[in-house]
């Protein structure tokens, strides 16, 4: 007979957070939001840590190499999507590790034969007022000079006066020759007043420019994530499928974690994936798998060697799951359970493995309430999808600017690899939507805010770290009629802000 679970499954949203007492200690500078990515044994320190709990989701509207350098920043974590070539996906991964913080490609060339009339034009695109003069004008000439907007007076000169005319030649320039680190740069900036260095190639050729404001922004990211060779951070989804191939990829393009990207976890084709990658790389590799919603998904997961779990399935703002198969589990629910079996885990075996809260984060305070519910971290879709940084199209609907946004499991991505169940190589149906999200700007400032709300929350129920919150929290349901009272209500607003959530 069918096992039957009478009571219902809930989502966040129909629960709260209750006050706890906090000291005057409790304040949010004071909060810590350090949190593990993953498994590590009582005693030890896990072998990546975040400085946000925040991943973001393996999704092709979502997770492409701008967004995994923004977050890596910002403290947290990218898993470049997976449902592109090997190759692509190793290419997007390598970008990330190339990127020097501080060393900027140049967006501005022009050749020492172009015009005054041509850096106006070109400024006046980019807004960038140093321009490189290089052999051919472009980004991989050889330097031959550089123009600042003290080199030449639109009012005083003939627009058509050449380059070469005005530009600082390179024998009066002070550049650095490639292999300079950015502390050595940042100090030629400042002892030679400049407020941009160029950084050049052994053969001459411009390799990019530290700029005096990009130290500042160094400055402004303590929480960034670097790994031992200071290079950010960066995780990549994997599937059930093509691991032999995949995997060894990734990683020669210096992938930090994977994660297998599936709709459905708890199934054969997870184990033999974990076992494989356990007896090509042992414990080094870092793996993360899922999706579960129960403690028997867990379970199986932690003994076949996942390195984190990802709790969800059917709550993802794009995800049809639900309504197309009649599978899936309110996401609260599904995460105190999985959460109480991780600490049971831990308790007999002394390996605490994080679990990672994915899909149907709808307002930051949702964050707040996986973490205290036991998350270790959250993974989030929607909520990147809506920054600058996403690899989507910005466009303009009835006024306000959007941004694209589309599953997985939608006729769009076409992932099959992730619903695939041994079948026919193809997406019988979709389990997902294409969509808009309003535009909400740049990834730093938006995750600003949402961690500032989580640490001043922390701080009401006098928690100062996450694990301090999953002690410490009380929660308690609430009914249908106190969710509408927990909104405004009975007044007429005067403006809503929709990029909000
Ligand atoms: P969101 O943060 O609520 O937008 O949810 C994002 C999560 O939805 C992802 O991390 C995936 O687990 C899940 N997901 C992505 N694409 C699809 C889909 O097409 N159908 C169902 N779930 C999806």
């Amino acid at each position: 007979m069918a096992i039957y679970i009478n009571e219902p499954s809930h989502t966040f949203n129909e629960y709260l957070l209750i006050p706890g007492y906090s000291s005057s200690e409790c304040m949010p500078a004071n909060v810590s939001l350090k949190t593990p990515l993953v498994k590590y044994k009582k005693g030890e320190k896990p072998a990546i840590e975040m400085t946000i709990p925040m991943v973001s989701a393996i999704m092709q509207s979502v997770s492409g190499e701008k967004l995994a350098v923004a977050l890596a920043k910002a403290g947290g974590v990218s898993f470049i999507y997976g449902s592109q070539t090997i190759e692509q996906e190793a290419a997007m991964v390598a970008k990330v590790k190339a990127y020097k913080s501080g060393f900027v490609p140049s967006d501005s060339n022009v050749s020492p034969d172009m015009t005054m009339a041509d850096v106006v034009a070109l400024k006046k695109k980019t807004g960038h007022s140093t321009v490189a003069v290089t052999s051919d004008g472009t980004v991989n000439g050889k330097l031959v000079g550089i123009v600042t907007s003290r080199d030449y007076r639109v009012s005083r000169m003939d627009p058509a006066t050449p380059v070469r005319d005005f530009m600082t030649p390179l024998e009066k320039m002070i550049y650095a020759k490639n292999g300079v680190t950015l502390g050595e740069a940042n100090d030629i900036i400042w002892d030679k007043k400049l407020n941009a260095l160029p950084i050049v190639n052994e053969d001459g050729t411009l390799n990019s420019f530290v700029f005096r404001k990009d130290y500042a922004d160094h400055k402004e990211n303590p929480g960034e994530l670097l790994d031992e060779k200071k290079r950010y951070i960066v995780g990549a989804g994997i599937n059930t499928r093509d691991y032999a191939e995949r995997v060894p990829a990734l990683l020669a393009a210096g992938a930090d974690a994977l994660c297998i990207d599936s709709s459905e976890g708890f199934s054969e084709w997870q184990k033999l994936t974990l076992q494989w990658i356990r007896q090509h790389y042992g414990d080094s590799v870092k793996v993360g798998a899922g999706n579960v919603v129960d403690r028997d998904g867990f379970n199986f997961l932690a003994e076949c060697g996942a390195d984190f779990i990802k709790v969800g399935i059917g709550g993802g703002s794009i995800c049809i799951t639900r309504e197309t198969k009649g599978i899936g589990r309110g996401q609260a629910t599904a995460l105190i359970e999985v959460c109480k079996a991780r600490d049971e885990y831990f308790e007999k075996t002394g390996v605490y493995i994080p679990v990672c809260s994915d899909g149907g984060i709808v307002y930051d305070h949702h964050i707040t309430l996986a973490l205290a519910m036991g998350a270790d971290f959250v993974m989030l879709g929607r909520y990147f999808a809506r920054f600058d940084e996403s690899p989507t199209e910005k466009v303009m609907i009835g006024g306000t600017y959007v941004k694209e946004y589309w599953g997985e499991g939608s006729n769009r991505a076409r992932n099959w690899q992730r619903y695939d169940l041994g079948g026919d190589k193809k997406l019988s149906f979709e389990e997902g939507v294409d969509s808009y999200v309003p535009y909400a700007g740049p990834l730093k400032e938006n995750v600003e805010k949402t961690t500032s709300k989580i640490k001043s929350t922390m701080c009401n129920c006098g928690a100062l770290t996450i694990p301090e919150l999953q002690q410490k929290a009380k929660i308690t349901l609430v009914s249908a009629t106190s969710i509408v009272e927990g909104g405004a209500h009975d007044v007429i607003r005067k403006e809503k802000n929709t990029t909000d959530k």
